[in-house]
């Protein structure tokens, strides 16, 4: 089979806009929404939204741009990507069944927080967490999370969806729908920072987001900054791999990258925009943990006409975005059940759902029936976040950039950088390189030792 063929047979995306609109639907989700606020409230703020600036760019962005090039070279799920381009006998496609692993990990708590979404958009109907005063937004979130029924049921429902979507093949349908309301969500986004902006301490809030104290850096808040930068861009386990399988041979693929990095960047800082001048002029705490977006965005709409409804919208319009990021969290282990191991995709989806089921659990029952359950001091929400966003991205960026950099080497990645020569961005790819080759793998690897305490 020819390329082309086996192009279309995966059903590729149909246009370069198509292509840039489907990567941000899998990039932009609950890490910029949910995720980012509460680490950067967490870490001490700007020193620790600096550091995850650079890691995006010094680490995450050229990772990303090797992800979807492997990806476009093999058009195949991350295992197989990895056996077709490496050298025989050479074991990197463990790359993508540590991927797999981290996608379960991934999937376990991220279908915890969709549910949550979804209970906040039944909470926001009936108006009973719409308030300024910490104590009401504060009880309302705790009434949730620390009912093991309703944990689990909604993380069913979430579970349910998902399967749902990907069995009657509407995920194309979802896709399109994303795209249509992305705009939307960065709208209301807009609105509600405008809100913000307009409270008693904003200033407060502003300087904690934008206004560097470095002394607040530790090697662990280092750590979970370069985590972030690979979750919110969803690279390090081949997401980005398979979505590169679909990329049309005549994308730019760097600039793609950039574009989505950007955008999901603006996402961010809005929703960060959003969330501390409110912790700041209420009297939330920023360090509040995964609550915070919860118990902090309900006051922000108690400030303006149609505040219900408007915050109906939003969690319905952040649902959307998250089912988007779910989606392709679940292409990974489906595709390669589907593709290595042969099971139909039926099957396949079955199987990745009951998994999910059972593991999900855990962390659904997190804050209720096991919230006596810890290791290494972590619950095992908390755990399964850690070693999938602070050790398995990052190690799996570390392969990443190291097979690019030593096994794939500088001509084919010129050549598939290039489209085939199609392109002229030489110096860039000259420049990508460099950073695969040298410092990519040796800073993350630096920053996990000193984010796992080994000096
Ligand atoms: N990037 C998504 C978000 O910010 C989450 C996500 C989707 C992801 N696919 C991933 C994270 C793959 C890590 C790896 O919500």
């Amino acid at each position: 089979m020819t390329q082309d063929q086996q192009h279309t047979k995966r059903d590729g995306f149909s246009s370069a806009f198509g292509v840039l609109a489907a990567t941000l639907g899998s990039a932009v989700g609950l890490g910029n929404i949910w995720k980012f606020p509460y680490l950067t409230g967490a870490n001490g703020g700007a020193s620790f939204l600096l550091v995850y600036l650079m890691a995006t760019l010094l680490v995450a962005l050229p990772v990303m741009i090797a992800e979807i090039t492997l990806g476009r070279k093999a058009r195949a799920n991350p295992i197989t990507t990895l056996i077709a381009l490496a050298p025989s006998h050479q074991p990197w496609w463990l790359i993508g069944a540590a991927g797999m692993m981290a996608s379960f990990l991934i999937l376990s708590f991220y279908s915890e927080v969709v549910a949550w979404v979804f209970a906040y958009v039944v909470k926001a109907l009936s108006g009973s967490v719409l308030s300024s005063d910490r104590a009401v937004t504060e009880a309302a979130f705790h009434s949730l999370i620390a009912d093991p029924v309703q944990s689990l049921v909604w993380q069913w429902v979430v579970l349910a969806s998902m399967g749902g979507i990907l069995l009657l093949g509407v995920s194309k349908g979802i896709e399109a729908l994303t795209k249509k309301l992305m705009p939307l969500l960065f709208l209301l986004l807009v609105l509600l920072c405008a809100v913000s902006l307009s409270l008693e301490k904003a200033g407060e809030g502003l300087a904690f987001l934008f206004n560097p104290d470095f002394g607040k850096l530790t090697g662990a808040a280092v750590l979970t900054a370069l985590g972030l930068a690979f979750f919110k861009l969803s690279i390090g386990m081949g997401t980005m791999m398979t979505y590169g399988s679909y990329f049309r041979e005549d994308q730019n693929i760097p600039s793609t990258a950039v574009r989505v990095m950007a955008a999901d960047l603006c996402v961010s800082l809005l929703a960060g925009i959003a969330i501390f001048p409110a912790v700041f002029t209420f009297g939330f705490e920023p360090a509040a943990g995964p609550a915070l977006v919860f118990i902090t965005i309900p006051a922000v709409f108690s400030q303006i006409p149609m505040g219900q409804a408007l915050m109906v919208v939003f969690f319905v319009l952040t649902a959307i975005a998250a089912t988007g990021a779910t989606l392709s969290l679940m292409e990974v282990p489906v595709l390669i059940l589907q593709e290595c191991f042969f099971l139909p995709r039926r099957r396949a989806l079955a199987l990745t759902l009951a998994m999910l089921a059972l593991t999900g659990s855990l962390c659904a029952l997190t804050n209720s029936t096991l919230s006596g359950f810890t290791i290494f001091g972590l619950n095992l929400f908390d755990l399964f976040d850690f070693v999938s966003s602070n050790l398995i991205l990052p190690a799996g960026g570390i392969f990443i950039a190291l097979f690019v950099g030593r096994v794939w080497g500088f001509g084919h990645f010129r050549q598939a950088l290039s489209n085939e020569g199609q392109l002229r961005n030489e110096t860039m790819a000259r420049v990508l390189f460099f950073l695969l080759r040298y410092v990519s793998p040796l800073l993350i690897f630096l920053v996990m030792l000193k984010g796992l305490g080994a000096f």
